[in-house]
């Protein structure tokens, strides 16, 4: 999208927004069964998707899964062409990006280049006529919230990029939204600047619990830091969607698996089903394994077993605890963890650990444990 349209979009969002004193109104966000296509070309799909009031909802998906599409239907810059928004007890569908109660933030921190901090923080309140010394009160306020006070007279240009950002969420809450939708706000940000602003976001959740957001990223580890719940898009439709570490713990499919986190997915034949205990069993060429049992499956049937390379140990730990040989196949270093790739059964399995003293050469073939309840299935062809 053009920048010009961006600024366009922030303006007519940080117009919006009625006050917190209207709470009769609710604050959750609705889609239902929204379908959204640019000419002819259908790129949201049904969503139908709930959040509830207060909630963080992370919204991630590849690249053009039509996550962006998602919040601007919300903000009112796309009109869906068929089904209905809403955010609290209201159909917003038919209303207007300024009379919706929402604040948004995106991707490039468009922030107005020729407004001062206190400025730009300001429109909203401004545009909304507002007194002036409750403009001042506000906007000193929101620069306090995101430890941006010392900065009120600089133009954009004269901030980094992290502090632009804060500068944006201080300019979207200026107008206490009911709602506040992020997209990709912190993706053009360096990994440090990254992890602070995101403490800083759920910091300011916590002094805002009626506050619903909407955020959305590619970022899987900003969405399981950040959200109480996840939704996963693919292809212009919801994948899967549940609390964030329920999601994360028993993806449903592959693509939820591999998309949220590595995974280690391992062919394997259930053998046998739950005997009461919560456990199945499960062939991987000539072992037995077990495994956190997945209701639905039957006995024979083809399946993944996902473990993710931290479950994986070289010492039993959890039990009951599953053990295999393993081959070191590959070795790195990184820093905090050491990665080895090691190959069993004709797979290769990947773990991750705390940093080896000593560790193995390729080619040494060692046991490798995994706690049944660390392991979970999902059906071949989901
Ligand atoms: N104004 C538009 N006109 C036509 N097609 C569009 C328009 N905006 C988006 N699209 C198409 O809609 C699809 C979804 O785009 P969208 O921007 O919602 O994806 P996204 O999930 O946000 O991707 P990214 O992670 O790259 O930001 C894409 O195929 C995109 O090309
Ligand atoms: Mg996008």
């Amino acid at each position: 999208m053009a920048p010009g349209a961006v600024i366009d979009d922030v303006r007519s969002a940080v117009r919006a927004g009625s006050s917190w004193s209207s709470p009769k109104l609710g604050s959750g966000i609705g889609f239902e069964d929204v379908t959204v296509s640019y000419g002819k070309l259908v790129v949201l799909a049904s969503l139908s998707l709930t959040i509830e009031p207060g909630e963080i909802m992370a919204l991630i998906g590849p690249s053009g899964s039509a996550k962006t599409t998602a919040l601007r239907a919300v903000a009112g810059f796309v009109r869906p062409a068929s089904g209905r928004i809403r955010i609290g007890e209201r159909d917003v569908t038919d209303l207007p990006p300024h009379a919706r109660d929402i604040g948004m933030v995106v991707q490039n921190y468009a922030l107005f280049p020729h407004m001062r901090v206190e400025d730009n923080v300001a429109f909203g309140l401004r545009a909304r006529r507002e007194a002036k010394e409750a403009v001042k009160q506000r906007v000193a306020e929101c620069l306090r919230m995101v430890g941006m006070s010392a900065y009120t007279q600089r133009y954009p240009r004269e901030l980094s990029g992290g502090q632009q950002q804060r500068v944006a969420i201080a300019r979207a809450l200026a107008v206490r939204p009911r709602v506040l939708l992020l997209d990709e706000p912190l993706s053009a940000l360096d990994a440090q600047i990254r992890h602070s602003m995101l403490q800083e976001l759920a910091r300011l959740h916590e002094a805002m619990p009626s506050l619903t957001v909407l955020y959305v990223t590619h970022d899987q580890t900003e969405a399981l830091t950040l959200a109480d719940r996840i939704a996963i898009m693919r292809d212009g439709r919801l994948v899967a969607s549940g609390p964030s570490q329920a999601l994360y713990r028993e993806p449903p499919t592959r693509f939820a698996a591999e998309f949220l986190g590595r995974a280690n997915l391992l062919p394997v034949t259930l053998e046998a089903a739950d005997a009461g205990d919560g456990l199945a069993r499960v062939r991987l060429g000539e072992i037995s394994l077990l495994v956190k049992a997945r209701p639905g499956l039957s006995v024979g049937r083809d399946c993944l077993l996902c473990i993710r390379p931290h479950g994986i140990a070289m010492r039993p730990g959890g039990r009951p605890s599953n053990e295999l040989t393993g081959v070191v196949r590959a070795m790195q270093w990184q820093g905090d963890l050491h990665s080895v790739t090691l190959e069993t059964q004709g797979v290769l399995i990947r773990m991750i650990c705390a940093p080896l003293r000593d560790p193995p050469s390729l080619g040494v073939r060692f046991p490798i444990h995994f706690a049944a309840e660390d392991a979970t299935l999902i059906p071949e062809d989901a």
